[in-house]
């Protein structure tokens, strides 16, 4: 086994060693399924990677959605994005990419483009090219040799295991978690968010917090390892993740107030938990708001809006009735789309997010359509923001208690988008990422 091992190395580097411009040199027949390798030898894993969203990149409803009623029509129309109909895949199911399977069959058909991003596919990554990792280009080269971060110690039956550094690194993740635009703009940085921040200068990798090291058996056949990484990928979807992430603060500047006062609340908000910005990743459909609210002796509410700040690019950053996303009417076909509620959220609610806009300077949520980006007002790593309420008494307020509340609520996919495009509620379901209530006291 050994020996016929060794020769076959430098038969697949030749063979397999590919560069991203050189595409559909592949059949799916060169990757094991990761059905091959969960339940032949790597149970613990198989099972973690199948609750991961990366077993479903290419099957999640929102993705198939996306792709196939934006992404694919618009392509088909618009020589400018026309590369996306195949691009998308390069991350969201890279064998199809390699295989020029393009677009695969819809995912009801259970063809080998539901495999996502397999075991396979991570495992034959070499290296990437150029400096900087970002639109898939990673060098794959599928074959006999696994590449990984320890070799171990016991002899696989089934493959030879080559470490690669490059998988204890951030700069892995970055191949898929930078993206740019055929219209050259950074429309996803998770990875540069990260390099630019203090925990890749203290040398935290993405798999610290996403791929958190424990005791398991990572072969059937090898040794248990206390430091085995969980390849449970766990972020925006699931709430516990993203629960926690900011630290919420909120005091008022006086204690006591009387009817006509003015009073201001102070909220402090830490990013006590990301790496990156918070919100990463697909920003162009995130979407996180502060509220406010007053509740006074006798029950009745009252909402704050935000104190403007007077910031270039501020309008974006407070919720207000307006509509957008008119982009969509091209690939949806809707002459003259008026688009939907940009925020769908109480107005006058702080928002955390950078907008994207299309060619034409109207926000979208079609990320390959960006052609330029708005202000940043996201939450960087270890960053606080300070946002402060002033609430003028109201005459006829309850004497008594009165109640501030401060919640930060969080939502993969603005609502108004999902009702427009029929996505599942679940994806655009509020997380509260963190409350807290300080109080006054209302004087006669
Ligand atoms: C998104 C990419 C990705 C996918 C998908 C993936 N892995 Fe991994 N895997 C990694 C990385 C990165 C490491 C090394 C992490 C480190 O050591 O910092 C790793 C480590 C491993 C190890 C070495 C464990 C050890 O501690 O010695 C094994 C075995 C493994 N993966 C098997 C699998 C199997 C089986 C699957 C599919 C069920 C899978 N991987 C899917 C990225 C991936
Ligand atoms: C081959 C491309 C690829 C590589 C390499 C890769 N990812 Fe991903 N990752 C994806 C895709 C595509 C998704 C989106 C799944 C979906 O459709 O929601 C994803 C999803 C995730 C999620 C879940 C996000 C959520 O919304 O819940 C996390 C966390 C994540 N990746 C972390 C990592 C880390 C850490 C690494 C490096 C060890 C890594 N990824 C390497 C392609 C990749
Ligand atoms: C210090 C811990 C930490 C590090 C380091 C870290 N993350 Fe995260 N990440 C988090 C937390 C907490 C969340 C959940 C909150 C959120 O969604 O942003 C998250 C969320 C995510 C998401 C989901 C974002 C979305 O909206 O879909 C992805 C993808 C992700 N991280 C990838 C990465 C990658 C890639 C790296 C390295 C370049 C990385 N993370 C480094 C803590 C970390
Ligand atoms: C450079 C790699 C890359 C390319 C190219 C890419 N994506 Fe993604 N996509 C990701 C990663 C990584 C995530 C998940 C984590 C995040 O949100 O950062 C993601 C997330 C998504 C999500 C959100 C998933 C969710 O459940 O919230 C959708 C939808 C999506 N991509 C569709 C597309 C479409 C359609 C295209 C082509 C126009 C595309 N992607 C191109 C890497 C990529």
């Amino acid at each position: 086994m050994k020996i016929m091992n060794t020769i076959l190395i430098p038969f697949f580097a030749v063979t397999f060693s590919i560069c991203v411009n050189a595409q559909h040199k592949f059949t799916y027949d060169d990757f094991s399924t990761p059905q091959y390798c969960g339940t032949s030898c790597h149970t613990d894993f198989y099972a973690q990677w199948q609750q991961a969203m990366m077993s479903q990149a290419y099957t999640h409803h929102w993705d198939e959605i996306e792709y196939f009623d934006l992404a694919v029509p618009h392509a088909e129309k618009d020589e400018k994005v026309a590369e996306v109909k195949e691009s998308c895949n390069g991350c969201h199911t890279p064998m199809a990419l390699l295989v020029g399977d393009v677009p695969p069959p819809r995912p009801e058909m259970n063809s080998r483009a539901n495999e996502s991003v397999s075991c396979d596919v991570c495992h034959s990554i070499t290296g990437f090219e150029g400096d900087t990792p970002y639109n898939f280009n990673y060098v794959i080269k599928p074959g006999k040799t696994k590449f990984s971060s320890r070799k171990g110690d016991v002899e696989s039956p089934a493959h030879i295991i080559e470490v690669n550094d490059l998988h204890k690194s951030g700069d892995f993740c970055g191949i898929c978690h930078n993206e740019m635009s055929p219209y050259g703009v950074w429309v996803k940085s998770t990875h540069l968010e990260w390099r630019e921040g203090p925990y890749s200068e203290e040398g935290v990798q993405c798999q610290d917090c996403h791929m958190p090291k424990t005791e398991f058996r990572t072969a059937s056949m090898g040794a248990v390892y206390k430091d085995a990484r969980t390849h449970l990928f766990n972020g925006a979807h699931d709430p516990g993740k993203v629960k926690g992430t900011i630290e919420l603060r909120i005091y008022p500047d006086i204690k006591e107030a009387e009817p006509g006062d003015a009073v201001k609340f102070t909220v402090t908000l830490f990013n006590q938990k990301t790496g990156h910005k918070f919100p990463t990743g697909s920003v162009e459909d995130r979407i996180v708001w502060l509220h406010v609210e007053a509740t006074d002796a006798e029950g009745n509410v009252y909402h704050l809006p935000v104190d403007k700040k007077g910031f270039e690019g501020e309008e974006y950053t407070i919720a207000s009735d307006v509509l957008a996303y008119q982009d969509m009417g091209i690939p949806k076909e809707i002459e003259n789309f008026e688009g939907v509620q940009r925020d769908a959220v109480p107005y006058g609610n702080r928002i955390f997010r950078m907008p994207y806009f299309d060619p034409q300077g109207r926000m979208t949520i079609q990320q390959w359509y960006t052609a330029s980006l708005g202000t940043d007002y996201r939450i960087g790593p270890r960053e606080t923001k300070i946002e402060t309420f002033t609430f003028n008494i109201p005459d006829n307020i309850a004497i008594g208690r009165l109640n501030i509340n401060a919640r930060l609520n969080y939502q993969k996919l603005v609502s108004s988008v999902a009702e427009f495009l029929n996505v599942p509620e679940e994806e655009s379901e509020i997380i509260l990422v963190n409350e807290q209530t300080t109080e006054i006291e209302i004087i006669d």
